[in-house]
């Protein structure tokens, strides 16, 4: 398949196995070597590339999805002979040893400074944080993106994004088109099959019924990271990407719904969703790391149906509804409905999740979630805790939802839990005695990142968090933007790169 993009500002052509991975037809195909390859997995930040000015993964990526986009590898960042200020920086500051992670801090480095010139230290551990460096001390990495900060900087060679959906850019002429030879099969995830990328769903009920069997992905961040393990290689992949009646954030009467195929970080910096559903932001603010949050998707959480998906705690609190889409029509359920254990849910043959609803304004004026992992950054999660209450002005607790995750098969909602608050004033002892029934409601299991006994005491103490929380907590109706004027946190929970 010929696969045509801009990289580095030239336009290319490459004939390539669509399902080879982004990172094998960049650096083998295309001998553009800058970018490296550390954990194949999505965890080290080695591989990072931009497309469309968004820091990704090229590991996770497939060439097909090259397709129509704007790519920038670190090559592209500097002039001949001439370091950018960025990349002095890193030599000035002695932020570079043996230059491994070097071009993958520096991309995120780039995308983050594009978005925001002048970061704070938190925020550069935090843009950085899915980026690891195993020599150089971390303080000198964020010194030297510190020291490249400021309004006035130079700005990287990035260009516009040709669209949401980059189809603009398939009608773009291609004049220069450098022709390469086929790629090369290597061991990887998906290497051969045919990638298709229908554009709205009756094109993609056309391909579902062409190719039943067919495996659909979103960001790819779960899939391409299980079919490497497993090493499978499907015979089709759907990628649901391109579809546009799955994007965007929609109000219907009471109901927001949400498309499936949002990324979490477009979702983070949706006003619609900051301003109603604040649990969900800290939820998406603590899942895996900017690129996997530029990345990933809400629908691909929901799907993956994992106890330990970061967004579904908060869903569960919420009494979201998923709405399902298939050739034969729509249906709506709860979410509880739809996810009936690890891995599982109600989807049927040829059915997808379309959207998200949630029923606002949101009664309940205390949002709050939690994550315990083994780590700050790319940390499934041991134990979290979604809370809502809705507190009177005189400080008595009038509704609660609560909802745990990683503690059972699915997410746990513990209605006696939140008989024994509602009525009550939220002090240490009420807090220890709710802490102390959640700890009988859990089911946990023992597993590589913790055992069961630690599990269930944790699920407690995540509600003893709650006596400091309520009052410090967003409410609903404030904006991201607000916040951020008060000078408040964006996440109570830091999950940056250590010091
Ligand atoms: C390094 C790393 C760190 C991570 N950290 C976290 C974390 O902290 N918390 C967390 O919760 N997750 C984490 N994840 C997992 C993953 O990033 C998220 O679950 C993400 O939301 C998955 O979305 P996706 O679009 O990439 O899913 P995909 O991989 O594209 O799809 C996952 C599954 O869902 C199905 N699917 C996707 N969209 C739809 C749809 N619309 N309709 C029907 N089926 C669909 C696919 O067929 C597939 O089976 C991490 C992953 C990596 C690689
Ligand atoms: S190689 Fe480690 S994230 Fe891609
Ligand atoms: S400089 Fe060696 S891994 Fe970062």
């Amino acid at each position: 398949m010929e696969i045509r993009f801009i990289l580095n500002g030239q336009p290319v052509s490459v004939d390539a196995t669509p399902a080879r991975r982004a990172i094998d037809l960049i650096r083998e195909d295309l001998g553009i070597t800058g970018t490296k390859e550390g954990c194949g997995s999505g965890e080290c930040g080695a591989c990072t590339i931009l497309v469309d000015g968004e820091n990704r993964l090229a590991c996770l990526m497939l060439a097909a999805q090259l397709e129509g986009r704007q790519v920038t590898t670190v090559e592209g960042l500097a002039e001949v002979g001439t370091l950018r200020p960025l990349q002095e920086a890193f030599v000035r500051c002695g932020a570079v040893q043996c230059g491994f992670c070097s071009p993958g801090m520096i991309l995120a480095a780039e995308a983050l400074l594009v978005r925001n010139p002048a970061p704070s230290r938190e925020e550069i551990r935090e843009g950085l944080s899915g980026n690891l460096c195993r020599c150089t001390g971390y303080g000198k990495i964020v010194d030297a993106v510190e020291t490249a900060s400021g309004p006035t900087r130079e700005r990287g060679p990035l260009q516009p994004s040709a669209g949401e959906d980059g189809e603009n850019n398939h009608a773009a002429p291609f004049p220069t088109a450098s022709r390469i030879g086929p790629s090369r099969p290597t061991p990887m995830a998906v290497p051969t099959g045919r990638v298709f990328f229908p554009r709205n769903l009756p094109e993609l009920w056309d391909r579902l019924k062409e190719e039943p069997e067919a495996l659909l992905f979103a960001g790819g961040t779960d899939l391409f990271v299980r079919l490497r393990k497993e090493r499978e290689a499907p015979p089709t992949l759907i990628g649901l990407e391109r579809i546009a009646e799955l994007q965007g954030v929609r109000r219907e009467n009471d109901r927001l719904w949400i498309g499936a195929g949002m990324s979490h970080s477009r979702l983070i910096g949706n006003p619609m969703i900051g301003r109603h559903l604040p649990v969900l932001i800290r939820a998406l603010e603590s899942l895996g790391s900017p690129p996997v949050r530029n990345m990933g998707t809400l629908g691909g959480n929901i799907c993956t149906a994992s106890p330990a998906g970061d967004t579904l705690p908060p869903l569960y609190a919420l009494d979201a509804e998923v709405e399902l889409r298939s050739a034969k029509g729509r249906r709506v359920m709860p979410i509880a409905a739809f996810i009936t254990g690890p891995g599982r849910t109600g989807l049927e043959q040829g059915e997808i999740l379309a959207a998200v609803g949630v029923q606002t304004p949101v009664a309940y004026g205390t949002h709050h979630f939690e994550k315990i992992g083994q780590r700050k950054a790319l940390a499934c999660s041991v134990a979290s805790l979604a809370a809502l209450l809705r507190i009177s002005p005189a400080g008595v607790i009038e509704a609660a939802r609560l909802a745990w995750g990683s503690v059972g098969p699915t997410v746990v909602t513990a209605p006696e839990v939140e008989a024994a608050l509602v009525g009550q004033r939220l002090t240490p002892a009420l807090l220890q005695e709710a802490a102390r029934i959640a700890r009988q409601a859990v089911s946990p299991i023992d597993d590589l990142r913790a055992t069961a006994g630690y599990r269930r005491e944790v699920s407690g103490n995540l509600l003893l968090r709650l006596a400091a929380q309520p009052l410090k907590g967003r409410r609903d109706g404030e904006s991201p933007k607000r916040r951020q004027k008060k000078g408040r946190s964006r996440r109570p929970t830091l999950r940056g790169i250590p010091e």
